[in-house]
């Protein structure tokens, strides 16, 4: 009997591929046997993430920007034209935006903020939904934060922009919902990063690093997360193991937001 948690053989793109979470899941599904296409607007640092894949992974590397459509229409017609098809997409790349209150907030980086966590999303939703559907099959998993669950001082831009991928990950799960293409999200917590950094770093300005032991108090787990707790879910996603598996928003988050 196949081993149903296995990837042999699929195609996975993943965006947001040079940044710390994007790494680690790379780096599990393609130990779980899947190919792997890195999309990432950082070309310098998409070599340095694909470098240590295994070569069964045969890691191909596209940058783009992922609120272009065109380009994400690129690096999904690289990725078909490539491995024929794609079996399991992970929709991550997101940026923090600013560290300020509403009142303080600029409306451009708002935009930005939403442009690059939403946009990006459904860009991605519009141009790999045809592919998987074709075959009837695939797994898609986008990533939201707990932000998306709850509201968050200082980075309302970020946490309107989660819980809009909530809402889109929802309706795309219903889209298909009579076909073998799945949708899901991952809602990260406080994950051990340059972004959980970068956020804590401007909610303290002026004050030394906050200590990891300070922030991990208000985490029912007392510890940060890791990026590959993160990936163990993706990949559990996108494998058949999460056959029945659709809709769902799936928390990592030590506990947090059941507090
Ligand atoms: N780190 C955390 O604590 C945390 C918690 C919850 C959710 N998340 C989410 O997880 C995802 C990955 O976060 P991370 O911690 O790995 O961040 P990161 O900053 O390390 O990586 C993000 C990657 O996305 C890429 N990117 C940004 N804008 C892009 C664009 N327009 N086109 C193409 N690539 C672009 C960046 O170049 C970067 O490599 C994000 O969606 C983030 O919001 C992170």
């Amino acid at each position: 009997m196949p081993d149903r948690i296995r990837l042999d053989g699929r195609v996975a793109v993943v965006t947001g591929a040079a940044g710390v979470i994007g790494i680690a899941t790379m780096q599990l599904l393609a130990k779980r046997g899947a190919h792997i296409v890195a999309v990432d607007r950082k070309p310098r640092e998409l070599q340095a993430a694909i470098r240590d894949l295994p070569g069964s992974a045969r890691p191909l590397a596209i940058t783009a920007d992922v609120t272009r459509e065109e380009e994400v229409a690129e690096y999904v017609r690289a990725a078909v034209d490539t491995f024929g098809t794609i079996d399991v997409f992970y929709n991550n790349a997101g940026i923090e935006g600013d560290i300020a209150p509403i009142t303080r907030y600029s409306l451009e980086t708002f935009r930005r903020v939403l442009d690059v966590n939403v946009v990006r999303v459904f860009l991605g939703l519009k141009h790999v939904l045809p592919v998987m559907l074709k075959r009837n099959k695939g797994s898609i998993i986008n990533t939201a934060s707990i932000a998306g669950l709850i509201g968050s001082p200082d980075i309302a831009a970020y946490s309107a922009s989660k819980h809009a991928v909530i809402g889109l990950t929802k309706s795309a799960a219903l889209e298909c919902s009579q076909t073998g293409v799945r949708v899901n999200c991952v809602c990260p917590g406080l994950i051990d990063s340059r972004m959980l950094s970068a956020i804590i770093d401007g909610r303290n300005p002026g004050n030394a690093t906050v200590p990891t032991d300070k922030v991990a108090e208000r985490i029912p787990a007392r510890r940060l997360g890791q990026a590959s707790e993160v990936a163990s879910i993706v990949a559990f996603l996108a494998s058949d193991e999460a056959s029945y598996v659709s809709g769902s928003a799936y928390t990592v988050d030590g506990g947090r937001t059941a507090a």
